[in-house]
């Protein structure tokens, strides 16, 4: 389950992120080419619990419930179960038939700038609270260190470290980061609890990734930052208002839009 709890919040994102598909549960199409088998995918887990769910309402209920509902229903009770807030889900989205590996690698990495990542939010029709209450997600879970490995030892092409990295985090760091695919919790204190901390951390200059510790920087962001960090009701009903938010971009509601998939991994074959 704890599998999920990362794999399922980090894979609403990306299944949500695409341009124009939307939240269609295009991450789960497992094909040559697919956006699951992108670069940027590759340590994206979960998919086996998906699976697991998809295939016990099949049994019960065939070709009633799609993959992109199953991963937004995943999303929250996932949170719920690391110590998060609750939201209402609404039902009733199809899957996409659409799925191109270039789409996943324009998703944002985390070495971004503010800038960047407030366009990026904005295309989806979210604003800068969204952003940063949507962050506070990174209080769970996990980055590879080659998400971040340019701050430990060049960061800006300069050959050295992120001076905003304190002596004792970037020795950590550099002690737990020995191959590039060695993972380490992007909340430094609480990586199992869904709180507050990832936000406190930030602003102990404890943040793992360029793009969390930006947030902390940037004027337009580090408010937010603050009053997240300090009242943990205000994050967690903005986090959940966010979640909304972004399990509704691009959904395909209409009657000739997408499919309900029988498999989330492939889709349905056209009848004759
Ligand atoms: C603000 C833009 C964001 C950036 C730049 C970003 C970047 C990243 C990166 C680089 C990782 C590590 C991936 C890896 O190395 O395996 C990660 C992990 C994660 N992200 Fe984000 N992310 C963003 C927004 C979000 C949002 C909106 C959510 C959910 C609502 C989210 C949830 C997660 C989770 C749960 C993980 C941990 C995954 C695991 O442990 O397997 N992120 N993110």
């Amino acid at each position: 389950m704890k599998i999920l709890v990362n794999g399922a919040l980090d894979a609403v994102f990306l299944a949500t992120v695409r341009d124009e598909g939307g939240c269609d549960a295009s991450i789960l199409l497992n094909y040559r080419r697919s956006e699951r088998r992108a670069l940027a995918s590759k340590t994206l887990r979960g998919f086996r619990v998906i699976d697991d769910i998809k295939a016990e309402l099949e049994r019960k209920c065939p070709r009633t419930v799609s993959c992109s509902d199953i991963l937004t229903a995943a999303a929250r009770d996932a949170t719920i179960l690391a110590g998060g807030p609750f939201w209402e889900v609404p039902f009733g989205r199809k899957d996409g038939r659409i799925t191109i590996a270039a789409e996943a690698e324009r998703v944002p990495q985390g070495r971004e700038n503010v800038t960047a990542l407030i366009d990026y939010f904005k295309h989806l029709g979210l604003d800068v609270l969204d952003l940063v209450a949507l962050s506070g997600a990174h209080t769970i879970g996990r980055a590879a260190c080659h998400s971040f490995n340019d701050r430990l030892y060049n960061f800006n092409r300069t050959r050295k470290p992120d001076p905003n990295l304190k002596p004792p985090f970037l020795n950590l760091l550099r002690r737990q980061c020995k191959k590039d695919m060695d993972l380490v919790f992007l909340d430094a204190t609480t990586p199992k609890m869904f709180d507050t901390a990832y936000f406190k951390n930030l602003q102990k200059k404890l943040g793992l990734l360029t793009t969390d510790q930006a947030l902390q920087s940037d004027e337009r962001t580090s408010s937010f930052v603050d009053l997240m960090g300090n009242q943990p009701f205000l994050f967690e009903s903005q986090f959940s208002a966010s979640m909304v938010k972004l399990g509704n971009v691009g959904v395909l509601v209409r009657k000739n839009e997408g499919e309900i998939r029988v498999n989330c991994n492939f889709i349905n074959r056209r009848r004759k």
